[in-house]
This record gives C-alpha cells, sequence and structure tokens, in this order.
C-alpha cells in the first residue's frame, strides 16, 4: 500500500505543467463558417485534426465522465469538451476508442484532445501535452459479499494471492500491476471495458477491481443486489487532464485559456455538481 503513495506525489506535481495559458484565442461566437479556415491557424491561432471542428477521443464506459445514454455519449467530460467547443467556436465531435488507444489517437494528430477521465502521470507527460487538471479522481477497490478480499490490507498480506481485475493501460493496471503482480502477491487481469471487469468480478473470474471511484460508486450502484461494495481505504488522489499533442501548444493555450474561464464562472464546477451528487 505504501508505494502507492510514492506515486501519488509524481502525479501531484505535474499540475503545474500548462503552458503560459496568458494568449486566450477564443474567438466567442465565431461559430465556424461553412469556410474551409474556420479553426486553422489564421484567426484563432490554433489548429484542429479537422477545419472547425474539436475532435475529442475518450472511452465511454466510465460513468459519470463518460457513457452511453442511447445512441449518445453523455457526461462530465463531454460536457466540458462542449463548453471548450463553444468558447473556441469549433463544433464537437466526441469518438468512443479503447482507452489505451486514445493517447496514440492524439500523439498521431487523428483526435484533437483526449478527454477521458484520465489521469495526468509522468509516463504520459513523455507522450503527450496535459491541460490543466479540471477534476480528481481516487482510485478505490471494488469487492463483493462473501470474496475473498475484504479489505485494502488483504491485497498486500503476506502470501497473498487474488486476481484483480482493472482496466487496460489505466493507472489502475499499473498499480495493480507493480505493487500486487511484480510483488507476487497476485495476477492481474485487465479488460477493454470497467463494465467488463465488474463482470468478471460478478462471476468469480476476479477478487476485486481497482478503479476511480466514481465509476466505481456508478457501476456498483448499475449492479444493485450483485453485492458489489468498495472498500473504505482510497489509496491514490489523481487529477484528471485534457491530453493535446506535444505538436499542437498553440491548442493546449487555447484550451487552457478557454477551461480558465470555465473554471472561473462555475461552469465547470456546475458540470460535476450536475453528475456527482454530494
Ligand atoms: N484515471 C484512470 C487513468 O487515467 C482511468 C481512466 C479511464 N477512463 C476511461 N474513460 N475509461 O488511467
Amino acid at each position: 500500500m505504501k508505494k502507492f503513495v510514492t506515486l501519488i506525489l509524481a502525479l501531484a506535481l505535474t499540475l503545474s505543467l500548462a503552458a503560459c495559458g496568458g494568449n486566450n484565442a477564443s474567438p466567442s461566437g465565431s461559430a465556424s463558417s461553412a469556410g474551409s479556415d474556420a479553426a486553422s491557424s489564421g484567426e484563432a491561432g490554433f489548429t484542429t485534426a479537422v477545419d472547425g471542428v474539436l475532435s475529442m477521443a475518450t472511452e465511454a464506459t466510465f460513468p459519470p465522465y463518460e457513457y452511453y445514454d442511447g445512441d449518445a455519449i453523455v457526461g462530465i467530460d463531454v460536457e466540458i469538451a462542449q463548453a471548450i467547443a463553444d468558447k473556441l467556436g469549433l463544433e464537437l465531435q466526441v469518438t468512443d476508442i479503447a482507452f489505451d488507444s486514445i493517447i496514440p489517437g492524439v500523439q498521431s494528430g487523428k483526435y484533437d484532445l483526449g478527454l477521458a477521465g484520465m489521469t495526468v502521470t509522468d509516463e504520459r507527460l513523455e507522450q503527450v501535452n496535459f491541460s490543466d487538471s479540471y477534476a480528481t479522481g481516487v482510485q478505490v477497490v471494488i469487492v463483493k459479499e462473501g470474496g475473498k478480499v475484504t479489505s485494502v490490507d488483504d491485497l498486500f498480506a503476506d502470501g497473498a494471492s487474488n486476481v484483480i481485475g482493472t482496466q487496460t493501460g489505466t493507472t489502475g493496471f499499473l498499480y495493480a500491476t507493480w505493487d500486487i503482480q511484480d510483488a507476487g502477491l497476485g495476477e492481474v487481469k485487465s479488460f477493454a471495458k470497467t463494465t467488463d471487469a465488474v463482470e468478471a468480478l460478478k462471476n468469480g473470474q476476479v477478487d476485486c477491481v481497482i478503479l476511480d471511484n466514481e465509476p466505481a460508486k456508478a457501476l456498483v450502484a448499475a449492479n444493485e443486489g450483485a453485492g458489489l461494495s468498495i472498500l473504505d481505504t482510497e489509496y491514490a488522489v489523481e487529477d484528471y487532464a485534457a491530453a493535446i499533442s506535444k505538436d499542437n501548444t498553440a491548442l493546449l493555450e487555447a484550451i487552457n485559456g478557454a477551461l480558465k474561464e470555465l473554471i472561473a464562472d462555475g461552469t465547470v464546477q456546475s458540470i460535476l455538481d450536475k453528475y456527482i451528487g454530494k
């Protein structure tokens, strides 16, 4: 459990990364005219993959940040991205892909930003830039009634051999790999979707699932009657931010400028409050 703490500290350092952010390019209200250069370098000072469009990559099994309501992807991240797009005069387009494809997709320039309850980590900072943080998350452990794991200490006890469910490519996966699997205390199974990890817990394929707290709460609530619960001990506080290509610092500045306004005027908080009851 102690090792989690080291990681948290590393994460905390990343908060101040934001580039100088002064130049807020937001052409408020310049609703991208059909013209070809709506979002290109000219007027706005930044470029996007497709002119006039802010293209967001996410992985939508992560309520309340991103999830399906019928065919539509909704949630905190979608609303924040929409508010940013509005400020920048862009049309938002959201694409649901595997979580571990988001950073490569942003790096290659296919997507303008990755917004997916994504934690700022040192490893990811080598691959992409992160915007200012707009929310925090906490890693928690979901267990099943009558199962082997009843406390976080059970995961680290001498001779422990638990199977830990995680989502592929997430910080939960990394923690479980480093601190449990590499320490000889069990095995990590990773799943493309958080919902698949939770199914595996329900049918006994894994002994617990390590996941961010709000999605954990939402998924436990969505599986009422399945005997799932969240252990009390929280062990890693993380900052969520948007991932943006290192090649597009003008877009990073524009997004940070918009985000600063949306934080200052209470928009971000009201979006969080709408989805996260207190
Ligand atoms: N915060 C964790 C991470 O960055 C999990 C994020 C998973 N997000 C998602 N949309 N599935 O690794």
